[in-house]
């Protein structure tokens, strides 16, 4: 078996975190939770639950990562000998394995987008023609599947070179270009003519609009968006140093994460709303990348049609980047546990997680398509897989997890975990305990439980 290592410097490990937290989740799913939920009141209702669950949730996962130094299903084995508590870490690898397999399909989507915007087709069009663009390209039978695999290639390729020249190199030459890239792209929707409509829309709460439902989706969200509840984290975390300061990673990560999320709507509600959109058009949901944005980008820019052509070429390179990174996490979480479990070198392993993944990829996407006639509860197979492992083992991990640190392990363990061993201090300890044991635990069952009802009384 090969030794462990660590990540070799400070920054290293808040940006390989913070790539795992950023992905998908905040360039694509977030605006569209944004359009959905009515705006600004959503966000705020979104950043209560980062502060209030998010933050806790994941200096738990960290210090249980770093305490046993140990791959997820290890780790839970570890610090509960012959308890059933190791199904968590059994789950999240599970989870981790069935996200990647459809994460790396549409991540394939956004890869066939960015060659497109750069060959030129994806301007001039209308909204009809960049639907049946998308519903053409998706379900087609063979193309997502090839842009999907050279996307896994890329996260084998990274994941392979192990903990500090792939993970940690990666994330340290792609999170600057990707916060290069959101940079430019929020100077260029400033520049639009629907900007102030776009602003208002997302930082003027209408309080009237916080329903169950709203705040359900944030959490929710929120739990996505920072790579709760799978052992993802827990996996970064047991390469941390003993002298990271967890608490401290954990408010950087969520941070980053956060302001990436918010930059990126100011980047889609302007121009959306530059085309003459409005809160309706805001709804249109997952199709918003896909469907709307290039039409946007185009006419958005229509005085100065080579802008255009720039803008949307690098907001796909940056949902590129973004989604590879999120998927190294979800790959390393899965090949961390073949490697050690089965004391096989790192390349077979990563080998074998890869084309495991490849394959359930492949019904994923043929799901679009050919199979779409094959339905679990109603869904097409990539929507069931998003559903259970999103809607239904994720909140169940969440709240395993802050059972597990909560009321399971020694308050003294996870006090001198989070202070190292008492050379820090920290002053929310309390706080922090406080809602690992009772709030967040208790908050997420009640989403879970709402999100079912809801899910199924529409049906
Ligand atoms: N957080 C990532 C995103 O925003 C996705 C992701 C990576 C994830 N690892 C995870 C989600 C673990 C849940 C659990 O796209």
């Amino acid at each position: 078996m090969e030794t462990r290592h660590n990540f070799g410097s400070k920054i290293g490990v808040v940006l390989a975190s913070a790539g795992s937290a950023v992905g998908l989740g905040n360039v694509w799913r977030f605006p569209t939770a944004v359009g959905d939920n009515g705006g600004a009141a959503f966000i705020f209702i979104y950043l209560i639950c980062i502060a209030v669950i998010g933050i806790p949730v994941m200096m738990s996962e960290f210090l249980i990562g770093r305490h046993t130094h140990a791959n997820t299903i290890s780790a839970f084995s570890k610090l509960a000998p012959g308890k059933w508590w190791r199904i968590e870490g059994v789950a999240g690898v599970f989870v981790a394995f069935l996200i990647l397999s459809y994460y790396i399909i549409i991540s394939g989507w956004m890869l066939y987008y960015f060659i497109e915007s750069l060959r030129g087709n994806l301007h001039g069009g209308y909204l009809d023609y960049y639907k049946s663009f998308f519903e053409s390209f998706s379900g087609h039978m063979w193309l997502p599947i090839l842009t999907g695999a050279v996307f896994m290639g890329m996260t084998h390729f990274i994941v392979v070179r192990g903990v500090q020249s792939g993970i940690e190199k990666a994330s340290k030459l792609m999170m600057p270009l990707l916060l290069f890239i959101i940079g430019i792209l929020v100077v260029c929707s400033f520049s639009m003519s629907g900007t102030s409509e776009g602003l208002r829309f997302l930082f003027k709460p209408d309080f009237s609009k916080i329903t169950t439902g709203v705040v359900l989706s944030a959490i929710g969200q929120a739990f996505f968006s920072l790579s709760l509840a799978m052992g993802c984290l827990c996996t970064y975390a047991s390469y941390f140093r003993s002298d990271t300061n967890l608490a401290k990673t954990a408010v950087g990560v969520t941070v980053i994460d956060t302001i990436v999320a918010i930059l990126c709507s100011i980047i889609v509600f302007p121009a959306l709303f530059s085309m003459g959109g409005n809160e309706d058009t805001a709804r249109v949901g997952p199709g918003l990348v896909f469907e709307v944005l290039p039409g946007l980008f185009d006419m958005g820019f229509s005085h100065v049609p080579l802008l255009g052509y720039i803008f949307s070429a690098f907001f796909y390179l940056l949902l590129i980047l973004a989604a590879l990174t999120s998927a190294i996490s979800l790959h390393e979480s899965v090949t961390a546990y073949v490697l050690e479990a089965f004391s096989i070198s790192r390349r077979k392993a990563a080998t074998l997680v890869s084309v495991a993944c490849m394959s359930l990829g492949m019904v994923c996407s043929l799901s679009q398509g050919v199979w779409s006639h094959l339905k679990i509860f109603d869904m097409s197979i990539l929507d069931f897989f998003d559903f259970t492992s999103a809607k239904v083992i994720l909140p169940i991990g969440g709240i395993i997890i802050c059972l597990f640190t909560g009321w399971y392990l020694d308050r003294k363990l996870v006090e001198s975990e989070l202070t190292n061993g008492g050379k820090l201090h920290i002053r929310f300890f309390r706080f922090y305990y406080f809602i690992i044991r009772y709030v967040a635990p208790l908050a997420i069952a009640a989403v879970f439980v709402w999100g079912f009802v809801e899910e199924f009384s529409k049906k």
